[in-house]
C-alpha cells in the first residue's frame, strides 16, 4: 500500500469526536496514512472572516483526498455578529465551505449509499440497499441569488409575471453537468451489478430546468441498453421511496432534489448517525458525514460514529484499498448486527469511543454477518465473489485537483451547506 497524504478536516461540535473515531478504525484497519490536519468552520469565520481559508484550499490541493466531520453555520445577522471587531466592517459574506469545496474542486458526484445494515432496530425495513447519485455542482445551489429581481431582468419576456420585490433563486442546468452525473450513476450501475437507474425530475413544472436533465438521462440511458432505466416525478419519487423503498436500486438526480432524497434514504436506514456521503470529482474527493456539528451533543462522547466510520470506509474505497473498506463495512454490519454496543439515537447508551472500539474489534474477529448474504439473496443481485469490490464506486483518475486557485473567491452567497 502506498502511503496516502489525506486531508483531516475534523471542523465543528461533535466533527471531530467522529473523526477521532474514525481514525480510530482506519488504524485499527491497516489503512496507513498521513493525515494532514486543515483549518475550516466556524471558528475561522469569526477570527478569520473565512471558514474555509486559502491554505486549507491548498491543503486539498496538496493530498490525495479528504476527510470532513462537520460545520457549524448560523444565519447571516449572528454570523456578522460573531466575527471579531476588525473585521466587522468589512462587507464579509459567509459562504458554505461545504458548497465551495464542491464547486472549486469541481467534485460533481454526490454518491449517497443508503443500505439498511441487518438488525438495526433503526431501519424503515430490512433489505433496503438503493445509491443516490445526486449532481453536485450545479441548479438551485449555482449561488446566484437576488434578494429582489434587477433592474436589468424586467427588459426579459415573462418577468412582469413577478413582482418587483420578489426574492429570485436561479436554477442553472448544463447539458455536460447533467449527462456526466446520469453516466456516472449508470457506470456504476454496470459494475455494481445493480439492475436499474431511476432519474428524478419534475419537468413537467421545471420545463427548461427539468427538461435538459430527462433529454440528457434517455440519452445516456439509450447507451445502456442492460440497465433498466426510468423516470419518476420528485414528489411522487418520495411517496414510492415510502411505499416501495425495496423497488429502487441507483437513483440520479439533480442538485437540490438530491439533497432533499438524500436525507429521505438516509432515514430508511437509520437516520443521521448512519447518513455518509462522497463528493467525487475525477482527481479529488472530499467524504463526509452528512450530519452536522449538533452542537448540543458536542464533547459529550454521545454521537454516533458509524456515519464517519462509513465515510472513511467509502475514502479508502476510492482511493483503491478495496479489502481494507470491505473489512470496515463488514465490522459495522457485524456490530449492529450484534447490537451489543449501541449509541443514544440507536436505543442504547454507549459513546462515540465505545462504538469505534467496538467496530475496531470486530475488524479482528472473523466475521460473518448475515447481512450481505441475506441481502443480495433478497435482491438477486451478484455475490461479493462475483462483483469485485474493486469497482464499488468510482476510483479517482489522478490525484490533485487544478482549479483550486482558479476559481478561488468566485463561490457562493448560500449560507450553509446541504
Ligand atoms: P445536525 O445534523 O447537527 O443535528 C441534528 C440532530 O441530529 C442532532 O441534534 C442530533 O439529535 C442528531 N444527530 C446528528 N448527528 C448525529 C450523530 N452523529 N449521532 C447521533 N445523532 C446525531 O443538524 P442541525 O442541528 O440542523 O445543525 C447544527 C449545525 O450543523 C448548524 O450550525 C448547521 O448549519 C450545521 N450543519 C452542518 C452540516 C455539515 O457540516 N455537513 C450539515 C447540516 C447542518
Ligand atoms: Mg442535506
Amino acid at each position: 500500500m502506498r502511503d496516502y497524504r489525506i486531508a483531516w478536516l475534523p471542523g465543528d461540535g461533535i466533527g471531530p469526536e467522529v473523526c477521532d473515531a474514525a481514525r480510530l478504525v482506519l488504524d485499527a484497519a491497516g489503512f496507513k496514512a498521513d493525515y494532514v490536519p486543515g483549518d475550516i468552520g466556524w471558528e475561522f469565520w469569526c477570527r478569520e472572516g473565512d471558514p474555509l481559508p486559502r491554505r486549507t484550499l491548498h491543503l486539498l490541493k496538496t493530498t490525495d483526498c479528504a476527510l470532513f466531520g462537520a460545520i457549524t453555520s448560523k444565519p447571516a445577522a449572528e454570523a456578522a455578529r460573531e466575527l471579531i471587531p476588525e473585521l466587522r466592517d468589512q462587507r464579509l459574506t459567509y459562504r458554505s465551505p461545504i458548497i465551495r469545496m464542491r464547486q472549486l474542486l469541481d467534485l460533481y458526484t454526490c454518491l449517497r449509499p443508503c443500505r439498511a445494515f441487518f438488525g438495526n432496530r433503526l431501519n424503515y425495513r430490512e433489505n433496503i440497499d438503493l445509491v443516490i447519485f445526486r449532481e453536485n455542482t450545479e441548479g438551485l445551489y449555482c449561488g446566484v441569488e437576488f434578494p429582489k429581481v434587477p433592474e436589468a431582468f424586467r427588459n426579459e419576456a415573462g418577468m412582469d409575471e413577478i413582482p418587483p420585490d420578489a426574492a429570485i433563486s436561479i436554477r442553472s442546468i448544463t447539458r455536460p453537468a447533467c449527462r456526466r452525473i446520469v453516466e456516472a450513476a449508470f457506470q456504476f450501475a454496470v459494475r455494481h451489478g445493480r439492475r436499474k437507474v431511476t432519474a428524478v425530475h419534475k419537468a413537467n413544472v421545471l420545463r427548461a430546468t427539468c427538461g435538459v436533465f430527462l433529454e440528457c438521462a434517455r440519452e445516456v440511458a439509450a447507451r445502456y441498453p442492460q440497465i433498466q432505466f426510468q423516470t419518476a416525478n420528485i414528489d411522487a419519487m418520495c411517496m414510492w421511496l415510502l411505499k416501495n423503498p425495496l423497488d429502487y436500486d441507483v437513483i440520479v438526480t439533480t442538485n437540490l432534489f438530491g439533497d432533499v432524497l438524500s436525507d429521505l434514504c438516509a432515514q430508511l436506514v437509520g437516520g443521521m448517525g448512519f447518513a455518509y456521503s462522497g463528493n467525487l470529482g475525477d482527481k479529488y474527493a472530499v467524504f463526509e458525514p452528512t450530519h452536522g456539528s449538533a452542537p448540543k451533543y458536542a464533547g459529550q462522547n454521545k454521537a454516533n460514529p458509524l456515519a464517519a466510520i462509513l465515510a472513511a470506509k467509502m475514502m479508502v474505497e476510492w482511493l483503491g484499498e478495496t479489502e481494507i473498506a470491505a473489512a470496515i463495512e463488514k465490522a459495522v454490519a457485524a456490530v449492529v448486527e450484534r447490537g451489543a454496543v449501541r449509541t443514544y439515537d440507536m436505543g442504547g447508551s454507549d459513546g462515540t469511543r465505545e462504538m469505534a472500539q467496538a467496530v475496531a474489534r470486530a475488524l479482528h474477529q472473523t466475521v460473518h454477518p448475515r447481512t450481505h448474504t441475506a441481502l443480495e439473496l433478497a435482491h438477486h443481485r451478484p455475490t461479493e465473489e462475483e462483483v469485485s469490490m474493486r469497482s464499488a464506486i468510482p476510483q479517482r483518475i489522478d490525484s490533485h485537483g487544478s482549479k483550486i486557485e482558479e476559481l478561488a473567491g468566485t463561490g457562493v452567497h448560500d449560507s450553509k451547506g446541504g
